[in-house]
């Protein structure tokens, strides 16, 4: 398929180390998928679902130890220990290759060795880039379908001398959850991942390459990889506006990304356009603006909790040519179920474990993090630009997480400075998109803690060079929380596409339109600015949402020191400087 010859040496070197059986390569047609889908149907690795009603739609189980990504057995192993930094696990790539090369040795003996050339972005934009990931997985051929661009384009675009492709080796092995590991070398553009068989894990597009490798190239060579939704504000004037937002994993990027506007806004001509929803790719363009592609072609979204009223967009997404993985399988009619779609859970049904379920034992029958992979083409409010090979022109950039406290519904950064401070402090509480315990609070800067692939303090100042290269071009900087809860625990903003309302202020205050008030952690909407017209929320809960508690936010300083000290030398003056500014404000 290439007459590339850094591609076939490596295949080769590749080969000889997992001595399969047969060898494939993805070429992107329909008839091989076709083929592939019919192969991965009789080893059990699918289910075909109702062909009336999901046609085309597909149903996996993951086994039950391998149900997320694994961040304690993830790896950027860098040759030099301190560029992975204190964020990141490291080992020395020499003892890791080792122990990779034993478990890789002869494991696809028996087995078929497909090789997926895959482009990230779209073919022949400047922003994309070539992966090729060898697999024995047909679960990963056929969601690297849907989340990427394969085959021969993707082999067009590196074209028959480039050696600049991400080497991806994937083995789902024994699923040994103790020899699990997914390892990232940056300096050699290679990812290795073995013993798991889930989404993120395994589809070396994603997380491993999109971000970790990609956010080490994008430093060297200037530009930013970043885990942001990126989607098009069209106000009844019809003119579009880009947002990118940085959200960590199951906090609502989907949701966000594929907003439908409150009645009252959708009448006036108000609506959201979905270009990205995880993955944003960040060049300066020639016009000195910040421009932005999604390199991804599909959504690997969290199915619990979607449904025809908080996001009835990504449920269209999900009624054709769609992978889910770890929902509930509905037996009746062969369709599937998962909590929060309905109130009306399958009485006749199998849970994500492959057991019989009985709805009625207080048992979840779907993971909390079973995920549909849906083609982006299948969204109804898919941006036009979703193609553009120039990418969006982006106007602001919202930080945000789960706060239960401390963080106010909506402020603005001061500065790009202030806003690289903002970004690089973000803490949320924890989810079920990792491994790991739920509802923590941990920092997890510019929602990049488990995915950048070099030393963070080095990332921020990279953040900074950026700005100095955009200078008054640069997009405005902004930090959401929609999570804010009262003392029962209960959410006290509505979100989802009540967000719209505070999506407003933002673009006014991008365009000049909207005043703003100063506080010590920066500029607030006066809340007479943020339209509640057809909300039943009042004024003075909407001051509460907006409130900045000065003995939380100290003990907010307290906590950031502490982050901060991690960075030792590497962590950029000029955030020592923001961190010192807020501290004397808060005293004022
Ligand atoms: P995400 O995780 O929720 O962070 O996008 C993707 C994955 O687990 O593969
Ligand atoms: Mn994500």
């Amino acid at each position: 398929m290439t007459k590339n010859k850094n591609v076939l040496e490596w295949i080769e070197e590749m080969k000889a180390l997992v001595q399969p059986d047969k060898v494939v390569w993805i070429d992107g047609s329909e008839e091989q998928l076709k083929e592939i889908r019919n192969i991965s149907l009789a080893c059990g690795e699918m289910e075909a679902l109702n062909e009336e009603k999901l046609p085309g739609c597909l149903l996996h189980r993951t086994a039950i130890n391998d149900v997320a990504r694994v961040e304690n057995k993830t790896f950027i192993c860098s040759r030099k220990k301190e560029d992975a930094g204190p964020t990141n696990n490291w080992e020395d790539p020499k003892e890791m290759y080792a122990k990779l090369r034993r478990l890789f040795d002869g494991v696809m003996k028996g087995r078929t060795m497909y090789i997926i050339p895959y482009c990230m972005g779209p073919i022949g934009s400047p922003f994309s880039k070539v992966g090729i990931e060898i697999t024995d997985s047909t679960y990963v051929v056929l969601n690297m379908d849907i989340m990427t661009r394969v085959g021969t384009d993707a082999l067009k675009q590196l074209g028959d001398v480039s050696n600049d492709f991400v080497r991806g080796l994937h083995s789902k092995a024994d699923i040994d959850e103790d020899n699990r590991y997914i390892v990232h070398f940056p300096e050699d553009n290679a990812i290795w991942s073995v013993n798991s068989g889930y989404g993120g894990n395994v589809l070396l597009g994603k997380k491993c390459f999109a971000l970790r490798i990609a956010s080490y190239q994008a430093k060297n060579e200037g530009w930013m990889a970043e885990h942001m939704l990126i989607l098009g504000l069209e106000n009844p004037q019809g003119e579009i506006k880009y947002v990118c937002a940085a959200f960590p994993s199951a906090c609502g990027k989907t949701n966000l990304a594929m907003l439908i506007p409150p009645e009252v806004f959708a009448k006036k001509g108000y609506k959201v356009w979905t270009v990205g929803d995880d993955i944003a790719w960040l060049r300066p363009g020639p016009d000195g603006r910040l421009w932005a592609i999604n390199p991804e072609n599909g959504f690997f979204g969290v199915a619990p909790g979607t449904n025809i009223k908080s996001n009835p967009n990504a449920l269209a997404s999900t009624r054709k040519n769609t992978i889910f993985t770890n929902v509930v399988h509905n037996l009746d009619d062969n369709t599937v179920w998962w909590e929060g779609l309905d109130k009306n859970p399958p009485k006749n049904a199998v849970n994500w474990k492959g057991e019989k379920w009985d709805c009625t034992d207080g048992s979840k029958g779907a993971h909390p993090n079973s995920r549909f992979t849906a083609p982006a083409i299948n969204c109804p409010c898919i941006s036009s630009e979703f193609n553009n090979p120039q990418g969006v022109p982006i106007s602001a950039i919202v930080f945000g997480g789960r706060r239960a406290k401390t963080a106010p519904l909506v402020y603005q950064a001061r500065s790009w400075e202030h806003g690289v401070f903002v970004g690089s402090t973000m803490a949320s509480e924890t989810t079920a998109a990792a491994a790991g315990a739920v509802g923590v609070v941990r920092r997890d800067p510019m929602a990049m803690l488990p995915f950048c692939g070099y030393h963070m303090g080095d990332y921020f100042q990279h953040w900074l060079d950026m700005g100095k290269k955009l200078g008054d071009k640069a997009p405005k900087i902004f930090n959401v929380n929609w999570f804010r809860t009262d003392d029962e625990g209960h959410f006290i903003w509505p979100g989802f596409g009540d967000n719209l309302r505070i999506l407003n202020w933002i673009i006014d205050r991008c365009e000049g339109k909207a005043d703003a008030v100063e506080t010590p952690i920066g500029y607030e909407p006066k809340p007479e600015d943020i339209n509640l017209e057809g909300l039943d929320i009042s004024m003075d809960t909407l001051k509460g949402l907006l409130n900045v508690d000065i003995s939380l936010w100290k003990e907010e300083v307290a906590g950031i020191k502490e982050f901060y000290g991690k960075f030792g030398d590497r962590l950029p003056n000029e955030l020592k400087e923001q961190l010192a500014k807020l501290e004397a404000n808060l005293d004022k």
